[in-house]
């Protein structure tokens, strides 16, 4: 196959959803089809039920013995479809942005009955935020949910995004009978104790009578609801879905594997090839010779005995090849990739080579970080993997005097891989971590001690925001550094950071130097 077609069968995306409207769930589905994974229960929910850390670690565990369900490819029609999974749980909120850099498209999971739900509207910011063109899934519809229109207004409300139904509902809970697909105008009858697949069956003009011997008075109904449909929402139009304006909208049950199979079917014939993307130097294309690519996520293997990770890299132009030599740019030096892992079929096995759209895992010591950019010898640096402000701030203190060096070093992998934000402040050259959630806390606590043998103690400090501060003029940087000294800090990369104590400070350090701009994230 030539190197174009291998990029344009591509199709690269992450599921998403509040926790609980059945990610896990449809996510299993789709391998399924895929031919992935051969029966039900296979995909790990990556939920943490109770908030625990045991909890986090079991998953992580398992997930380090089997990486594969990170990312997730499959073969599918000539198609080569890879999933990019996503935690759950809202402490890893930024591992989910982060995967998200390396995705064409997403598709959101709404539960029918919820509605959309407050972590369902963070993520469609940040799709909003990179134009990544998303299809809703509305899932559930076997149990009680609300009616299909007011969902959609909802949904085009709190998502600010604009909606077109490509499939329809008849009725919903136990009264539900199925769904017609708008796109290619068939019926599809739901029957909850089969898991089968079952025919569509075709119907060109909705006014055929024969449609009530399949739905009986559901029928006049349902044809009342199509006519508002075409009379409401506009045409789909690719064009609008691929710029990230318009959300194509399905309706199923991924429980009972009802409604699936139509929106994988669409799903490959509409989502995006993979995607130029963005490098502060220039744009990159996927067709492009030179092979890139970048760190999108680390993966410790949670063994004690093999302190090996493995560095996941988006494949963004050229074709990659096993044993050759590719460069990191951050350190300037090249490395020999000669077991790089493709996750296919739930397996990860050895690669020979791989192609824009891929996701590759690449055995790792230590020598990559988040937001590397890899090359065959081009010097570029790919954007749009930031650091975000975090919300809850610790001293990391060490807690075992014999064990310093170790701490030094767990803290610091730790941090290579995204776990949470290391800041050391000016003033007294304290560490201080920063995350989003007081599970990041535990999960580093409990990792220190057994994978590095370190122990550590996090003493509070009652901090507000971290921000990433700039200034053109020389002369008002040094003057606000000097004035706020005892709370300057500075990144893992040594960049200037004010520690503001409470929303008030910072309020008052913004009126008070008016030149100064204040970063919320650490790409600007
Ligand atoms: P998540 O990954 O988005 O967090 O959700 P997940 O798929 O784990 O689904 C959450 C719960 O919703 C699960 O039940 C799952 O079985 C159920 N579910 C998912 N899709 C459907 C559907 O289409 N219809 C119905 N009725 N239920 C659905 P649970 O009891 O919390 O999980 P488990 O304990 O059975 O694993």
């Amino acid at each position: 196959m030539s190197f174009l077609k291998e990029i344009q069968r591509r199709r690269t995306f992450g599921i998403v959803s509040h926790p609980d409207a059945g990610k896990t769930t449809l996510t299993e589905k789709l391998l399924l089809f895929g031919g992935a994974i051969r029966v039900a229960g296979a995909v790990k929910s990556n939920k943490i039920k109770k908030g625990a850390t045991s909890d986090f670690m079991e998953i992580e565990r398992q997930r380090g013995i089997s990486v594969a369900t990170s990312v997730m490819g499959f073969e599918y029609n000539g198609y080569k479809v890879n999933i990019l999974d996503t935690p759950g749980h809202q402490d890893f909120q930024e591992d989910t942005f982060r995967t998200l850099t390396a995705v064409d498209s997403v598709i959101i999971v709404i539960d029918a009955a919820k509605g959309v739900e407050p972590q369902t509207e963070k993520l469609m910011n940040v799709c909003r935020m990179r134009k990544t063109p998303v299809i809703v899934f509305v899932n559930k519809m076997d149990r009680p949910a609300g009616d299909p229109f007011t969902l959609m207004d909802e949904i085009e409300d709190q998502l600010k995004i604009k909606v077109r139904p490509l499939s329809w509902p008849i009725n919903n809970g136990p009264d539900f009978k199925g769904v017609y697909n708008i796109f290619n105008r068939s019926l599809k009858l739901f029957t909850p104790d089969i898991q089968e697949i079952e025919e569509r069956i075709k119907f060109e003009d909705i006014s055929d009578p024969t449609l009530e011997d399949h739905i009986g008075e559901d029928a006049d109904v349902l044809r009342e609801e199509l006519e508002l449909v075409e009379g409401i929402y506009p045409e789909f139009n690719n064009e609008d879905y691929l710029s990230g304006e318009l959300a194509p909208v399905f309706f199923g049950s991924a429980l009972y594997n009802f409604g699936v199979q139509e929106l994988l079917d669409s799903f490959v014939k509409i989502a995006p090839t993979p995607q130029p993307s963005e490098t502060e130097e220039r744009v990159v294309k996927p067709e492009e010779e030179g092979f890139t690519g970048f760190v999108f996520k680390i993966h410790a293997n949670i063994d004690p005995n093999h302190r090996s990770r493995i560095a996941f890299v988006k494949i963004c132009s050229g074709k990659f090849e096993r044993n050759k030599m590719y460069k990191n740019v951050r350190l300037g030096k090249s490395f020999r990739i000669s077991s790089p892992t493709a996750f296919m079929a739930s397996q990860k096995e050895i690669v020979e080579e791989a192609f824009p759209g891929d996701i590759i895992g690449v055995p790792d010591t230590g020598n990559y970080i988040i937001g590397d950019t890899v090359t065959d010898g081009e010097d570029i640096h790919f954007k749009g993997l930031p650091s975000f402000s975090p919300e809850m701030f610790r001293f990391v203190e060490n807690a075992d005097p014999m064990k310093s060096k170790q701490l030094a070093k767990g803290v610091d992998q730790l941090m290579d891989e995204g776990v949470a934000q290391l800041f050391t402040s000016v003033f007294n050259g304290r560490k201080i971590i920063g995350t989003v959630g007081q599970l990041q806390f535990e999960v580093i606590q409990y990792r220190l001690e057994h994978e590095y043998g370190a122990k550590c103690r996090f003493e509070p400090l009652s901090m507000h925001k971290a921000c990433w501060i700039q200034c053109d003029d020389e002369k008002v940087l040094t003057e606000f550094k000097k004035r706020k000294h005892q709370k300057m800090a500075k990144d893992k990369l040594g960049r200037d950071v004010f520690m503001a104590d409470s929303s008030f400070i910072l309020q008052m350090a913004q009126d008070e130097f008016k030149d100064i701009k204040f970063h919320f994230t650490s790409e600007f």
